[in-house]
């Protein structure tokens, strides 16, 4: 690998700033390969961090430095110290006007960190250290200044934006305007950024609840207006949504988004101007799925709701990244729960994380929700801190309840306002506004890996007394010596023999919050007549496992009654994972496959149950994915996998196609599109139903997929039909509708880039011969994440059967992928590089090919410390 290798960062290492910012006046003249920044920094001693003056440390990353100047003096070269990656600067004095000019080359920047050129348009990327490619500056959360910044650019730049207010505008010589942004709140410089471009603006105003009006402007590409009205609405909704549900205002008189092509994550919360990925931005009905739609809102909602959650109240340092983001996600998951259907929002997340967030905290990068330390910060931006995060904010909420949470983020705000904070202030906060101690809840922070609860239980038919026997543990990581018990919110429920719900206590309450603690505690319910059916861990209340040896019977009872929406899901989530697991086992032994009926009469009743809400149908009735099989195993056998889930696909096609066919029927009406839920549900349910019906091959269910792929008037539509074609029409039938579908779309980057990734994830034809001729298409750019996502990621990630091929060949592939991204983008490698970190869970050849692979990035080049981090860490 290589001799030098990457500073590991401690949280324990963490001391105040010892020089702090007032004021950061910051003037821009871009140019492609040669911007000139100029910063003007009054900086001050910061009383806090001790006597003397120690040197100022700047942080500056590929920086060309010109000049330094210190309270009007020019530095000779000796008066400063450059580094590979920052600036030291002697001083004597306690207060002082630092200016520096540096020149930057924003088109060769294809980290897309920093300033940097998306199809010409300028734009920025500054969380988490981005600003240090900017210019000099302490690059850190807990140094907060006000911005001032003049952007000056040759005219077909004619939109120049930055955070706060435009204070002023004009021309600058003959060829060229400036603008100059002034920011009234002090903010940490991962919040600044910086945009410029030939851009088109859709507009619109927002009334706030103390009668103030906002503008509100989306900026994208001409070609794009017509798909912002979605993301407009969307904003007013979380504008409207934080006031109500956490009394929360817009501070600023405007709010800007902007779209941009080339992105590394979903988008960014740059203090009154948000930069978006365009996928998570632009949408029509004729060009975006249902779930693009859902996304969007979403991602527009996390954004604006960063405006308190992050950016008025912001973190001290990376290790606390979950203080904004944990909290951040668990406000938009409730958002998106209070605008769609809450039980299908909460089946979605819980589906996320189990399959992906449970793979991370076994695997060799695991790490707490407020990590101890890391190499590059940017590889902390995972479903540990974000959606474990939310999980363990969500755990608070059930806690204290909706009235005592809210008055704890009353006070978390006011308390905080303006501050750069620690998780440990947010759980004081919500203790302090409630009286409570959450002394043991604590180490839902520090502690790794998912927390396993095996429950057991008695009845005791004379006494009428049930009881649970709760134990919890959790699997060590290597890095963990021990793991303390956690309070673990544990909600539960029963059902009697008939299928009703049973009181609990006196009251006739019917469901109760355990609160599990102790290593191993059993939990007493009198009166009880017969012994009840358990409805365990209902709406997810916690992130952890639960054992308990339901049988396939028991799973159906609850299955058809438990009024717990999410709990039906998940029994049937059980069944189908006992079934699968019978049909590997079968396989293993050459034995003959047979699906176990209990699954086939679920879903039979699922389809039949007019009454039942189309959304949640949908959801029991699709089968765990591979991924989610995968996590469920101790070790992964990929072919058994792959074997007994296409024939569980199948033999519930071929055993419920009537079923199938009418329901598909039934829902294929023709009125216009809408995303709102009930909509969304049908299609959703429709679009399975054919899906089902083109697993059995036959001619009259490709044909209802070819009719439905030429009539389509929306994406949602259009897509899954072209998805079942895709995996289960004929050869030329399938390269028809793909030929087809792109001499439609080929101009739209949204759309293509679903094209690349329905090809990419297909069992059927992503194979690697197809996946190598889709890098080289005219439409693929391995400078674009969104294309490296879709084409790379799609394989790696969701093409289980073509990536675990046996010969190893995909993993090698990806591999060279990882290798060459690693030059251009190393965000991207070191994520591209993760389905091939995971191989402790294979066997045999199949994990040698893994750690071969891993081995042949690890040999190719000095990694960037991205990839370094990662790459070391599994294969230490
Ligand atoms: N804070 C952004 C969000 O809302 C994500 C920024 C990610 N940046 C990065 N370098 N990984 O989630
Ligand atoms: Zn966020």
């Amino acid at each position: 690998m290589q001799d030098t290798q990457p500073k590991t960062i401690y949280l324990k290492d963490y001391r105040v700033p010892d020089y702090l910012v007032d004021t950061t006046d910051l003037w821009f003249e871009l140019d492609p390969k040669a911007t000139l920044v100029k910063s003007r920094l009054k900086v001050r001693r910061n009383q806090a961090a001790g006597v003397g003056l120690p040197p100022l440390l700047l942080d500056g990353v590929e920086l060309e430095l010109l000049s330094v100047t210190l309270d009007g003096i020019l530095l000779s070269p000796a008066g400063y110290r450059e580094f590979p990656e920052g600036l030291s600067i002697p001083v004597d004095r306690a207060e002082f006007l630092l200016e520096i000019q540096n020149r930057i080359n924003p088109e060769d920047n294809t980290s897309l960190e920093g300033l940097y050129l998306s199809n010409g348009m300028y734009c920025t990327q500054c969380e988490a250290e981005g600003f240090r490619k900017i210019t000099f500056y302490p690059d850190r959360p807990d140094v907060m200044s006000k911005f001032t910044t003049t952007i000056v650019a040759p005219t077909d730049h004619p939109v120049l934006l930055s955070n706060g207010n435009e204070i002023e505008r004009g021309n600058y010589g003959a060829d060229r305007q400036f603008v100059t942004w002034e920011d009234p709140f002090a903010k940490p410089a991962y919040l600044f950024a910086l945009v410029a471009g030939d851009l088109e603006q859709v507009e619109d105003s927002f009334m706030t609840v103390s009668g103030r009006t906002v503008k509100l402007q989306i900026f994208t590409e001409t070609k794009n207006v017509g798909k912002c009205d979605h993301a407009m609405r969307s904003l007013k909704s979380a504008m409207r949504w934080d006031e109500e549900v956490y009394g929360r205002e817009y501070d600023l008189d405007i709010f800007m988004v902007v779209a941009v092509d080339h992105f590394n994550m979903g988008a960014m919360e740059n203090k009154g101007l948000n930069i978006f990925n365009s996928a998570c931005v632009l949408a029509s009905p004729e060009t975006a799925t249902d779930s693009a739609f859902q996304r969007i809102e979403s991602i527009v909602g996390h954004e604006y709701f960063h405006n308190w959650s992050g950016n008025r109240v912001t973190c001290r340092d990376w290790f606390q990244l979950s203080l904004k983001e944990g909290f951040t996600v668990f406000r938009d998951a409730e958002f998106s729960a209070d605008l769609n259907s809450r039980a299908v929002k909460r089946i979605e997340d819980v589906s996320l994380l189990r399959t992906n967030q449970f793979s991370e905290d076994a695997g060799p990068m695991a790490h707490s929700i407020r990590p101890d330390s890391y190499m590059e910060i940017s590889n902390f931006y995972t479903l540990t801190i974000y959606e474990k995060g939310a999980e363990v904010v969500r755990m608070i909420h059930t806690l204290l309840g909706e009235k005592g949470f809210r008055k704890g983020s009353d006070l978390y705000f006011k308390r905080h306002d303006g501050c750069a904070v620690t998780c440990e202030d947010f759980v004081k906060a919500m203790e302090d506004a409630n009286q409570v101690s959450l002394t043991q809840f604590r180490r839902w922070y520090s502690q790794v890996g998912t927390p396993v609860l095996d429950v057991k239980d008695h009845f005791d038919e004379t006494q009428g007394v049930y009881q649970l026997t709760v134990r919890q543990s959790c699997p060590l990581s290597e890095k963990q010596e021990e793991n303390l018990p956690l309070h673990i919110p544990f909600r539960v429920g029963m059902l009697d023999s008939t299928g009703k719900e049973i009181s609990l206590n006196e009251q006739g309450l019917t469901e109760t919050i355990l609160h599990v603690n102790g290593t191993e505690q059993i939990f007493e319910f009198f009166g009880l007549k017969e012994k009840p059916l358990p409805s365990l861990l209902r709406g997810f209340s916690a992130p952890v496992k639960v054992h308990y040896s339901y049988s396939n019977e028991q799973l159906l009872f609850l299955i058809r009654n438990d009024t717990d929406t999410f709990n039906r899901w998940e029994a049937s989530q059980r069944l189908a994972l006992n079934s699968l697991a019978e049909l590997q086992e079968a396989y293993r032994k050459g034995e003959p496959l047979q699906l176990r009926s209990e699954l086939i009469d679920a879903y039979r009743g699922v389809l039949k149950d007019r009454g039942l809400d189309p959304a949640l149908s949908a959801e029991i009735l699709q089968l765990p994915s591979e991924q989610f099989v995968a996590e469920e195993s101790v070790f992964i056998d990929s072919e058994a996998t792959v074997v007994a889930l296409e024939f569980a696909r199948k033999a519930i096609a071929e055993e419920l196609a009537d079923e199938f066919i009418r329901c598909y029927c039934e829902l294929n009406s023709q009125k216009s599109y809408s995303p709102d839920a009930k909509d969304i549900a049908e299609r959703r349910l429709k679009n399975i139903c054919l899906s089902y019906l083109c697993a059995t091959e036959t001619q009259e269910a490709l044909d209802m997929a070819q009719n439905q792929f030429d009539s389509a008037s929306n994406m949602t539509d259009s897509a899954a039909a072209l998805t079942a074609l895709i995996n289960y029409a004929g050869d030329s039938q399938a390269e028809n509708s793909i030929a087809q579908f792109y001499t439609r779309w080929q101009e739209d980057a949204q759309v293509i880039e679903l094209w690349l990734s329905q090809q990419s994830c297909s069992p059927k034809r992503g194979t690697l011969k197809n996946i190598r001729a889709l890098i080289e298409h005219p439409a693929f750019e391995m400078t674009n994440p969104n294309k490296v996502r879709s084409v790379i990621g799609g394989f790696a990630n969701r093409n289980f059967k073509q990536f675990h091929k046996n010969d190893g060949s995909g993993f090698e592939f990806v591999a060279d992928q990882v290798i060459a991204l690693d030059k251009l983008n190393p965000q991207i490698a070191a994520r591209m590089v993760i389905p091939i970190t995971r191989w402790r869970k294979y066997t045999g050849a199949h994990a040698e090919e893994m750690q071969m692979a891993l081995q042949k990035v690890a040999d190719s080049h000095v990694l960037s410390k991205d990839l370094f981090e990662v790459v070391s860490k599994s294969l230490g």
